[in-house]
């Protein structure tokens, strides 16, 4: 975390966590691997990562090594899959800690293997497999001298094959369909070369929630555990877990003709009260988003007027007599009215993951386990 700015924070509702890791639990017979990458999608890896696995989730997914490395620092025991390596990477200290890696291509593989004969150990990998994404894992025809090679290594006691998986283009329908089949296909040849790994996994938030078919032995949820909907077209029920607060910090009456922030894009069209408030995109506020943005201050939604600035944006709240100190929300869950991250995503043109993954490091986030909890902050 950076210097935190005094007058905002983001509430992370454990309880949010927690409830929709049981419901992804709930809506599957397969093992729940909790995505909790890039800090937990910004809500803060290593509590997340518990209030998860508190509420049934088994496997713990991240990109990198090193945040494998920080949830073990955080105390967390449970299995943890990396799946994202550099050509040069050392795996001993991931190798160490008992971090499970993927592993895409032969050259990986062989690293990984070195790896754990220098350390008398054996490590557990997952082989990955192109299914069509085309990002990492081994292409159809890699893939047999892929499985072949993690054979003779599993042989000799420097590998474990634990999981076979992939990763899908999008939430449904026919690409989906296509990538089962091309996984099918690379679990036989995996099976065909004498492999038995007890885990295979393809299915994100949105196919652990509407294509049961992607299942297998474990699904990874990412965006879902946070609470956003991974199918805008369906509510299964998911509840936001973080809340963006901060405070006004000065208030000023100005006469119609007013231009408000850089360049003066805004220019009120009446006498009328504005209201500053320190964040910024510096803080994660996509600058795009602010010809339609609002947020919500005494329940109320008031807009964004003229442009975000690094540190600080202004709200034309009209007739309204907010004072110094009072709150805003800029996203929450929405159940009083206030915008939803899924909002602020729509008015700037991206994706909620991008906003949440964002939220910079001078908002101090505030783990809240129930909603008494988080009064008592407020
Ligand atoms: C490899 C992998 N698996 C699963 C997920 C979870 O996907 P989603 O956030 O759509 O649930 C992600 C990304 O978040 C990912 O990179």
């Amino acid at each position: 975390m950076g210097t935190p700015t005094p007058h905002a924070h983001a509430v992370v509702h454990l309880d949010a966590v927690a409830h929709n890791t049981a419901l992804f639990a709930a809506a599957t017979d397969a093992a729940v691997l909790a995505v909790v990458k890039a800090d937990g999608f910004g809500h803060g890896a290593v509590r997340v990562a518990g209030a998860a696995l508190a509420a049934g989730a088994t496997w713990l997914g991240v990109t990198t090594c090193a945040e494998a490395l920080q949830l073990r620092a955080g105390g967390i025991t449970a299995p943890i899959l990396s799946w994202l390596h550099g050509p040069l990477e050392d795996f001993s200290a991931a190798l160490l800690a008992g971090v499970d890696l993927s592993v895409s291509a032969r050259e990986q593989l062989r690293a990984v293997a070195a790896c754990a004969a220098r350390l008398g150990v054996t490590a557990e990998v997952h082989l990955k497999a192109d299914t069509g994404l085309h990002r990492n894992g081994a292409r159809p025809e890699e893939w047999p001298e892929l499985v072949r090679l993690a054979r003779d290594l599993a042989a000799v006691g420097l590998v474990r094959v634990r999981g076979i998986w992939s990763h899908l283009v999008s939430t449904a329908g026919d690409t989906t369909r296509a990538q089962v089949r091309l996984f099918d296909e690379a679990v036989e040849v995996a099976r065909g070369a004498g492999l038995r790994p007890p885990l295979r996994h393809l299915a994100n938030s949105a196919a652990t929630l509407g294509a049961p078919r992607t299942h297998y032995e474990l699904v990874r949820p990412g965006i879902g555990i946070y609470g956003v909907e991974p199918d805008p077209r369906h509510d299964f029920g998911l509840r936001a877990a973080m809340t963006l607060r901060a405070q006004v910090i000065l208030t000023k009456r100005v006469p119609a003709g007013s231009g408000v922030s850089y360049e003066h894009d805004y220019v009120t069209d009446r006498e009328t009260t504005l209201a500053l408030v320190p964040l910024g995109y510096a803080d994660g506020l996509p600058r795009a988003a602010a010809r339609h943005a609002e947020v919500s201050i005494a329940g109320r939604r008031h807009p964004v007027a003229g442009r975000i600035a690094m540190d600080q944006f202004v709200v034309d709240v009209g007739d309204a007599t907010p004072r110094t100190g009072d709150e805003v929300v800029v996203f929450g869950p929405g159940a009083e009215g206030e915008p939803t991250v899924a909002d602020w995503a729509r008015w700037a043109g991206t994706l909620p993951h991008e906003i949440l993954t964002g939220i910079g490091p001078r908002v101090p986030r505030r783990h809240v386990a129930t909603l008494t909890e988080e009064l008592s902050l407020a």
